[in-house]
């Protein structure tokens, strides 16, 4: 049962890993270069502490969060990933369905290899992931095409101007999907499956741009300079995503939760600002909320439990990290996520109190 796979998501992990052909695990798994940001992504949760409250009469804990003016079930979303279809053949419908019943919001890559139109049929609420393309004629036609699925929101990826280096896929010889699984939301109007293109030329008059043909909230996924957040913030973005796209761009870059609180401290509360990348326990979605992310995304767990057991296996994931951040944050003597605050974190240059 899906029990016995995983009291845990690296238990989910290691049985998805068993069940993956190697290319696909590396593919999932896999970041640029030496790996460096991808493996500092989890181990800065590991460097802070909690610094629990006591005799708080805390009582029930509610999860619940309220984003972009909407709320959501609880503060754990879905972070955009290609290609589910190579975990489990129903692919991003499965998780769709699993975010679905969670109560969560799933953010549709791309690159996903179901169409959006059918992922929303799967019902729930889904915002859409954006790689701007050259070809505005064709990005504006996938905004429309993702607006008229009833997405809720845009996520555009900006720390993409051109592809990471992946030294698995290299290895494994993983360039394209296997046949007959197909970027879906690349199709032209004549049916034919275009390639991404990553945009070098991207600059905030694109952004500018996007804002004048969508009424959609726009977040900027994978901002990661206190510089860059106060740009965002004037020119008129709806919310950030501290990302380094799980590690799989700039090997290098900054672990997310390390760019967090200087993020935080540039937008001053003006957006909301979500976090993603190495998220594994409830504890470090507690950690991620205190520091002033609003929510967090999990992107490579989801493919685990998809990996393991399309729908149910997401569904347990999201169960796990649901029933974890409840225990944590009893245990740290808060009710609801807005309890939380830096004080309740220590670690590398932080003290509590
Ligand atoms: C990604 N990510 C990603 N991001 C994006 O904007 N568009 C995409 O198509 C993808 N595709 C993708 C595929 C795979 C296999 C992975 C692992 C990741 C990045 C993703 O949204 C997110 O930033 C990270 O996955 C978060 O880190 P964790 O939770 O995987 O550690």
């Amino acid at each position: 049962t899906l029990d016995e796979a995983g009291l845990n998501l690296a238990d989910v992990a290691a049985e998805a890993r068993r069940r993956l052909e190697p290319a696909h695990w590396d593919f999932f798994a896999g970041g640029a270069g030496g790996e460096r940001t991808v493996r500092a992504n989890e181990a800065a949760y590991t460097r802070r502490w909690v610094v629990p409250r006591v005799l708080r009469g805390t009582g029930e804990r509610d999860l619940r969060i309220c984003l972009l003016g909407e709320p959501v079930s609880m503060p754990v979303l879905v972070a955009p990933t290609a290609f589910h279809r190579l975990a489990h053949p129903d692919g991003e419908v499965a998780t769709a369905r699993a975010a679905a019943e969670a109560g969560t919001v799933m953010v549709v890559s791309m690159a996903a290899t179901r169409g959006v139109e059918e992922i929303a049929a799967a019902g729930g609420r889904l915002w859409f992931q954006l790689y701007p393309q050259p070809d505005l004629e064709f990005t504006a036609a996938v905004v429309r095409r993702a607006e008229a699925a009833g997405c809720r929101a845009l996520v555009v990826t900006v720390d993409s101007p051109v592809f990471g280096r992946r030294e698995r896929d290299l290895r494994h010889g993983f360039v394209d999907l296997p046949p007959g699984l197909a970027c879906e939301n690349m199709r032209d109007t004549d049916g034919r499956v275009r390639t991404i293109e990553m945009d070098a030329g991207l600059g905030w008059e694109r952004i500018a741009w996007l804002r004048g043909i969508t009424s959609l909230p726009i977040l900027l996924k994978g901002v990661l300079h206190p510089a860059d957040a106060r740009l965002a913030v004037a020119h008129g973005v709806d919310g950030l995503l501290v990302s380094n796209h799980g590690g799989r761009q700039l090997d290098g870059a900054l672990a997310t939760l390390d760019a967090l609180p200087g993020i935080v401290a540039a937008v001053g509360g003006r957006l909301p600002v979500l976090v993603d990348g190495g998220v594994r326990r409830g504890t470090d979605v507690l950690v991620a909320l205190a520091l002033g992310a609003t929510a967090v995304l999990v992107g490579r767990p989801v493919l685990w439990g998809l990996a393991v057991g399309g729908a149910a296996g997401v569904r347990h994931v999201l169960d796990l990290l649901r029933a974890d951040l409840d225990r944590a944050l009893a245990l740290a003597g808060a009710a609801r996520p807005a309890d939380l605050g830096p004080d309740l974190v220590a670690g590398p240059d932080l003290v509590a109190g």
